[in-house]
């Protein structure tokens, strides 16, 4: 797709690896290669909920408690401004990133596309999906090649994303997209590239990588506008947003917005999604019994069928086991934000300017909340279990306004994804137990750890 380096990336303080981005000043904090959640653990378990850190000339605040991200996701949300430096160029100007009147301008035309009442028509096309990933792992099975399950998730919810929001064959290469977006969101590979920046040499060939991985991501949602509709359906995300596109009376929304709310689908839709699932097969591979349970609740709704849309509400273990894949494994480990105004949290002063930096992964983690947390045991998700859990220390979309408009979609998805691909294979996991964390923006698995080999049933 993108034959040069986009110059705007060269040296621009902006990007995921530049001096102001939080998510590179956490870094030290998390260098421990083999538990790097854990500095962060015992952090909060010695100096409590709130803590004020200065990374880097940054005054951060790290918050794990509860109580402490209602207070700036939910009860004082106007003060907490949405921070996204180093993301632009992943998901330019699109609602994800901005806050106030023009936020809420922008999401409402978008809400519909997320309400239940439209999983029935999406049902079908995502069961297409996982007939073409099944096809895949077919081809898998007969050669034997072990595959990054992230890979092969993420290219799955990226044609979900494609055919039930936006009416569209996936019109690009999904292992190239994904390929060249991972090089931009490796912090560590920007680190690389900082420091000989620091060390007065000139741009070097990673800075090129990730100048070259955003160009063509920039090309990916024209690509999918250009290309052909599949059943020419009317009220599809699209169209809703083209619908904004053509309205008169909403100058904001021009044929950027579209392009940027569709690389934000692309990205924030389908990289937790994928990372859910992933986790999820390794978690499985770890603990059979629960995998068989899977396995045969879908047997007990559908037999060996498809399950129908009806069928498709009936499988609640199911999406308990998902659930409980992220507590374990929260995609967004932790959001941030930046105070407008000063205010105090916990006993710690914040500061105008201040990053906060909440840890769903913490309290996720956390026994006080969790009795044996590092334990997989999705009936913890049983609904009478779940009225008593603590209010806010079970956050995997977020709280507030602010939430994921696709947590249920992603439900959906990935429930289908296991009754379907489990019951026709085993994914055999090949790689090291326990498997490494590599946390980034997202929960990612360190480099070629998800390892499987697929095998037919
Ligand atoms: C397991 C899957 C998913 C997880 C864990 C997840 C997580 C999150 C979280 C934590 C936030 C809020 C971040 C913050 O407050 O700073 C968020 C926002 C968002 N998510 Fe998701 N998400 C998932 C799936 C999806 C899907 C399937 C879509 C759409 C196809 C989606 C679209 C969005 C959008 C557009 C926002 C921004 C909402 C706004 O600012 O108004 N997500 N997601």
């Amino acid at each position: 797709m993108a034959a040069n380096p986009a110059p705007q990336m060269m040296n621009d303080p902006h990007t995921l690896g530049g001096q102001d981005s939080v998510w590179f000043k956490l870094t030290p904090l998390l260098k421990d290669t083999e538990d790097p959640m854990g500095m962060l653990m015992r952090m909060a378990g010695k100096y409590g909920g709130a803590i004020p850190l200065t990374m880097q000339d940054q005054r951060i605040v790290f918050l794990t408690n509860p109580e402490h991200f209602k207070h700036v996701l939910v009860s004082n949300a106007e003060n907490y401004i949405k921070y996204f430096k180093g993301l632009k160029p992943i998901f330019g100007r699109s609602m994800i990133t901005i806050d106030g009147a023009l936020w809420q301008k922008i999401r409402t035309p978008q809400q519909a596309a997320f309400h239940p009442a439209k999983f029935e028509e999406y049902h079908p096309y995502l069961l297409a999906s996982l007939r073409s990933k099944a096809d895949r792992w077919n081809g898998l099975a007969e050669s034997g090649e072990a595959v990054e399950m992230v890979e092969e998730t993420w290219t799955l919810a990226a044609d979900m994303v494609c055919r039930a929001l936006f009416d569209r064959e996936m019109p690009f290469n999904p292992h190239f997209v994904f390929g060249m977006v991972k090089a931009y969101t490796n912090v560590n590979n920007h680190k690389i590239i900082r420091s000989k920046q620091m060390g007065g040499r000139y741009v070097d060939l990673s800075e090129e990588k990730a100048g070259q991985a955003m160009q063509a991501w920039g090309a990916v949602p024209e690509s999918v506008i250009g290309a052909d509709q599949v059943d020419h359906r009317m009220g599809t995300l699209l169209t809703m947003l083209q619908d904004a596109e053509a309205d008169p009376e909403f100058p904001e929304f021009d044929h950027q917005q579209v392009v940027d709310e569709m690389k934000q689908y692309l990205w924030a839709g389908t990289e937790t999604t994928a990372l859910t699932l992933a986790w999820c097969l390794y978690l499985l591979s770890q603990n059979p019994e629960v995998k068989e349970k899977i396995r045969a609740e879908a047997h007990a709704v559908c037999g060996d069928g498809e399950p129908d849309w009806e069928q498709a509400q009936q499988l609640t273990y199911t999406k308990m086991v998902i659930q409980e894949t992220m507590r374990i494994y929260p995609p967004i480990w932790s959001f941030i934000r930046t105070a407008a105004a000063g205010d105090e949290i916990g006993g710690v002063k914040v500061e105008p300017g201040d990053t906060m930096v909440m840890c769903a992964y913490a309290a996720h983690h956390n026994p006080e909340f969790w009795s044996d947390p590092e334990i997989f045991r999705p009936e913890r998700f049983s609904p009478d279990r779940m009225k008593k859990r603590i209010k806010y220390s079970y956050l995997p979309f977020g709280a507030g306004r602010r939430s994921c408009i696709g947590g249920a979609l992603s439900q959906l998805e990935n429930g289908l994804a296991l009754a379907q691909l489990l019951r026709k294979f085993e994914p055999e996991y090949v790689g090291e137990v326990p498997a490494r964390i590599s946390p980034t923006v997202t929960l990612t698995p360190g480099a070629d750890t998800l390892k499987f080999r697929i095998h037919k049933l």
